[in-house]
């Protein structure tokens, strides 16, 4: 045999095997598919970590985990000095157990938070109240989870959502008792209850080119004040539609410039033209529903695409619910992976087999 012969057989040799061995080891799950990119994550309810096939599917495809409401404020110290571990715990413990790791989610937010935080003796809670009241609920939970959690989205939506407003802060109660101050604190406290935990900024429609700006402008101040906050979260509440590439792209280029650690946190794409956090939405379907599984499969493979080509920021991609049997947008939203049965749809696929 002469050589070129010998070398163009050799080399038809590897790519054959390459190809056996690509085909004989398909990835475990998501996380696999993703590694040396980021962590894939996902949100979870109580009824997911105690079901045996929900519980397998979550160890299978995840290595980060978020409680999708039992780490919150208000579930967890519903009045005053009166601290609620119960569901927080098992989810902390299953995690645990499987050796996964948390985003904790969240430490203060407008949503999700005892009224009691606001009130005070003659109305109105003071700032210095308010602030006291932040402090021991932060150094409560961030302790508590210290060991399993990794990092806490320590401030949730503050920016407002309309872009002509002067003041780029959303006008909530905490805002309007304590001011910019509020937001600085929390990351303060945080850090002092564990040092250790990446501490995140967390907002929705952080693709909107004045959102997006507002936000880098807040985190840019903070950080000149020596504030210890080291990334920001962009929630991922997109639509089939929304948002293209270029907009996903231009967005992250803006985080990237201002922190180190950018987390995609609550990941989900709906079947209609609606985007955002609001926790009013609806369940219509825009779209001819046998074509639902394309655009969604091809909205999902579009926004990896472009977290791939940024995963030198981009440390861990978490969906928002495990199925759309689970999904806060109800089932007809069609929008997470796995299907009401708990099966994966072609979009599963899709962001999983993308090499
Ligand atoms: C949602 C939960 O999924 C719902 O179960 C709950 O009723 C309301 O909150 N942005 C956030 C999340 O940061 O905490 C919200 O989660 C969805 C929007």
């Amino acid at each position: 045999m002469n050589s070129t012969i010998r070398t163009t057989l050799c080399a038809a040799l590897v790519a054959a095997t390459a190809t056996v061995a690509h085909a004989q080891q398909p990835f475990d799950g998501l996380k696999d598919a993703y590694e040396g990119f980021f962590k894939m994550g996902v949100a979870v309810n109580q009824r997911n970590i105690a079901d045996s096939l929900q519980s397998a599917l979550l160890v299978q495809n995840y290595n980060s985990i978020t409680a999708e409401n039992d780490m919150k404020p208000e579930p967890t110290e519903p009045s005053e000095g009166n601290f609620r571990w119960d569901a927080a715990d098992r989810i902390a413990n299953f995690c645990r157990k499987n050796g996964l790791r948390m985003r904790g989610h969240c430490l203060v937010w407008h949503n999700q938070i005892g009224r009691w935080m606001f009130e005070g003796e003659n109305g109105q809670a003071t700032k210095e109240e308010l602030l006291q009241r932040m402090r021991r609920h932060i150094h409560a939970i961030v302790s508590r989870y210290r060991d399993v959690v990794y990092c806490w989205d320590v401030v949730n939506e503050a920016i407002t959502d309309d872009p002509r407003a002067d003041n780029p802060y959303r006008p909530s109660t905490l805002y309007q008792i304590a001011g910019e101050e509020f937001i600085e604190k929390a990351f303060v406290y945080a850090h002092e209850a564990d040092p250790d935990a990446l501490l995140f900024y967390n907002d929705y429609n952080e693709t909107d080119p004045v959102k997006c700006e507002r936000i880098c402008q807040m985190v840019e101040r903070m950080k000149a004040r020596g504030i210890p906050i080291h990334g920001i979260g962009m929630q991922g509440h997109y639509n089939i539609h929304y948002p293209d590439s270029a907009l996903l792209e231009a967005a992250i280029n803006n985080y990237r410039r201002v922190v180190d650690h950018i987390h995609v946190t609550e990941l989900d794409i709906r079947a209609n033209r609606e985007k955002g956090g609001q926790l009013q939405f609806s369940r219509t379907v825009e779209a001819d529903v046998d074509s639902l599984d394309a655009l969604l499969t091809a909205q999902y493979t579009r926004v990896f695409d472009v977290f791939r080509r940024h995963a030198d920021v981009i440390d861990c991609v978490t969906f928002w619910n495990l199925s759309d049997r689970d999904s806060w947008l109800g089932a007809d939203n069609y929008a997470t992976p796995f299907d009401t049965q708990y099966q994966p749809k072609p979009a599963y696929y899709g962001i999983r087999d993308w090499r």
